[in-house]
């Protein structure tokens, strides 16, 4: 058995129904038992694992990471062979108007199942304890912010995160390397680029631009929109995690990346594209004049790429899909998944919308 924290969030869903039902080589093998603990915040959706809800190979337990005890009971009732690490407060916008959640989960949180992990692995036997891995899913963002020329991150780049995300995904990274060189913990840790997808809570960029635009409301860019993001498609980055899991060798860090930079304002307009083919509406085509461009984020770092030679190199993996590819399953399946969207626009998803965007002023 595997354990799986946050894996009713936007990646770790995406990952267990992989994991379960495993649609690209290399998949785990069918079977493999998996508990997801999860204590389903405003971004966290038992709906997103409804593909594997009859799988037996599933459960699921509510349960915050940040309360140790109930980890460490967890972790001796089922003694899985790993533990891998998506839980976390995840969008940097409500970092900016609320760190404290940050602190707590990630930090905290990290904190609390490290020192869990720890003690269970002091009561296994050597074998067991050998084979025990501890994947800590991070991101790109603790890297900091790069000019048009600087080369990408890579997993020597200095930490220098600037959002108080960032910041506390560093600190996450950084306990979990004391926790190895310190205790000997077997861990790993990933560094990824942004992700999209299906499942992604429409508040991030993508998700929440193909909804405006199918709606006919205003499409908000922060600032000029030539901030740059790496993109990458969810499945990607599961089978990233996989092959790290599987091959990865304790103690490293490995980049992962989708080679696919773009503009904001590149990504916006394509979205717009094909809303336009896949929903044609004769009053609200071109779905581009809905961009607005609005009051830009505090300290918005221009721009992230990642370079992912190491683990091309040493796991053999690379990114499948290309970005126009993903972008269009990617809106189809929004488009297509009118009672999800439903679903996860609760009040608190409205309330956020008016918090963030109400007093951001049209430029
Ligand atoms: P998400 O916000 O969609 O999901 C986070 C999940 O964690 C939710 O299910 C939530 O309920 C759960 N959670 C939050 N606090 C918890 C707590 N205290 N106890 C238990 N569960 C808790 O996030 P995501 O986009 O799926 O990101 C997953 C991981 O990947 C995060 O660690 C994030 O930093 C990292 N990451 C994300 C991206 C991206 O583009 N989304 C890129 C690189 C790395
Ligand atoms: P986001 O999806 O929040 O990811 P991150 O900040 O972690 O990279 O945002 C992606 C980019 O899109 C980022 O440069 C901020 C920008 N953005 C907008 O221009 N408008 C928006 O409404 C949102 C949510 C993001």
């Amino acid at each position: 058995m595997i354990f799986v924290t946050g894996g009713a969030g936007f990646i770790g869903s995406n990952f267990v129904v992989d994991w379960l039902a495993p649609r690209a080589p290399g998949g785990a093998a069918p079977g493999e038992p998996v508990l997801v603990l999860d204590c389903l915040t405003y971004a966290g959706n038992l709906a997103n694992l409804a593909a594997v809800r009859s799988h037996p190979g599933l459960r699921f337990e509510r349960q915050d990471i940040c309360d140790g005890a109930a980890v460490l009971a967890l972790l001796r009732q089922h003694r899985p062979r790993a533990l891998l690490h998506f839980a976390a407060e995840s969008h940097v916008d409500r970092s900016i108007r609320g760190p404290a959640e940050f602190v707590r989960t990630n930090i905290n949180g990290t904190f609390a199942l490290l020192e869990a992990v720890r003690a269970f692995l002091a009561e296994l036997p050597g074998t067991e304890r050998d084979a025990f891995r501890f994947l800590h899913v991070s991101t790109d963002e603790v890297y900091g912010s790069l000019g048009p020329a600087d080369p990408a991150f890579s997993e020597t780049t200095a930490y220098a995160p600037n959002s108080p995300y960032a910041a506390s995904k560093a600190a996450s990274d950084h306990l979990v390397r004391a926790y190895r060189h310190t205790y000997g913990l077997p861990v790993l840790t990933t560094n990824c680029s942004n992700n999209y997808g299906p499942f992604q809570f429409p508040e991030k960029l993508i998700p929440l631009v193909t909804l405006q635009a199918l709606q006919g409301k205003p499409l908000p860019v922060y600032g000029d929109g030539s901030n740059v993001r790496d993109w990458l498609f969810v499945e990607d980055h599961c089978s990233a995690i996989r092959a790290v899991l599987e091959r990865g060798r304790v103690g490293e860090t490995y980049n992962i990346g989708g080679n696919s930079e773009r503009k904001n304002l590149q990504v916006v307009t394509a979205i717009c594209a094909l809303v336009d083919e896949l929903r044609p509406n004769a009053t609200l085509q071109p779905r581009s004049n809905l961009l607005t461009y609005v009051t830009d984020r505090p300290g918005h770092d221009r721009r992230y790429a990642i370079n992912a030679e190491k683990i091309k190199r040493e796991l053999g993996w690379e990114p499948a899909e290309a970005f126009e590819s993903g972008l269009r399953k990617t809106v189809a399946w929004y488009l297509d998944h009118a009672d999800w969207i439903e679903n996860v626009r609760t009040g608190a998803y409205l309330e956020w919308i008016e918090k963030n965007y109400g007093e951001r002023v049209a430029q």
